[in-house]
């Protein structure tokens, strides 16, 4: 089983490497910010009680998160791998994770870090607009899609996020880094962390983001 985690600060950019990532490897994008944004548009109790702490900013609490990202780490299409997209987010979701690939006989592949400075992380959650169907990130200057307001890929509607909201992005830097450091120490440790130069084109970080998968074991299917 191939699990790859892609870490970085809001807005640093995973959202736009997963999807090509999971192309090349062949295994499904789980981003669990997807997961509560869907669960806050069909309503649901998850997704109004996820809706609090995304609105403000901070984390969903980890009872709740680990207990989605589980269950979708449970279906079959979860079976050869995945690229985690934001989680974990903290030192208990990094823990839960292994142990609950440790019951499957698997880890952490690798936890690749996608490093981009605080100011620029600002720049691109302003600009940033994504599509209703998948969640699929553009920028308004430095991303933009073929045709305004579409997505390039599924044709869907572009909007902006609720909490890409300047007083929002603001909250979610000061609430939600030191967390990332502490996920970032968590596999330093084990030894599987890669950081790529987030600072780059996105061609340039999708190639350094397959150059860090030298070594790990885990193979490109095309
Ligand atoms: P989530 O949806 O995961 O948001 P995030 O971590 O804040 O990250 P973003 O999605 O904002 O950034 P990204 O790294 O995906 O960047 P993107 O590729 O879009 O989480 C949302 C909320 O849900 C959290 O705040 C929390 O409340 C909750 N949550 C989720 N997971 C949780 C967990 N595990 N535990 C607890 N709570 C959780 O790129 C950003 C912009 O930059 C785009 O416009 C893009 O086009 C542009 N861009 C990307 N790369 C480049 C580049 N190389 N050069 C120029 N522009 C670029
Ligand atoms: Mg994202």
């Amino acid at each position: 089983m191939n699990v790859v985690v892609l870490l970085g600060a809001p807005g640093a950019g995973k959202g736009t490497q997963a999807p090509p990532l999971a192309a090349r490897l062949g295994i499904p994008v789980v981003a669990t910010g997807d997961l509560f944004r869907a669960a806050v548009r069909d309503g649901s109790q998850l997704g109004r009680e996820a809706r609090r702490y995304m609105d403000a900013g901070q984390l969903v609490p980890d009872e709740i998160t680990v207990s989605l990202l589980l269950e979708r780490l449970a279906r079959p299409d979860a079976a050869a791998g995945v690229i985690l997209d934001g989680f974990p987010r903290t030192a208990v979701q990094a823990k839960a994770l292994d142990v609950a690939l440790a019951e499957r006989g698997a880890s952490v592949s690798v936890a690749i870090l996608v490093d981009v400075p605080a100011d620029e992380l600002v720049r691109r959650m302003s600009g940033r607009w994504i599509c209703r169907a998948a969640g699929h990130p553009y920028h308004e200057t430095s991303s933009p899609p073929r045709a305004a307001g579409i997505c390039d890929v599924d044709g869907s509607e572009l909007y902006q996020r609720a909490d890409d909201q300047p007083t929002t992005i603001r909250a979610r830097m000061d609430q939600q880094l030191g967390a990332l450091a502490q996920v970032v120490e968590h596999y330093r440790a084990s030894g599987v962390l890669r950081t790529v130069d987030g600072l780059q084109p996105i061609e340039a970080v999708s190639a350094a983001v397959g150059a860090a998968l030298a070594g790990t074991g885990v193979a490109m299917a095309r």
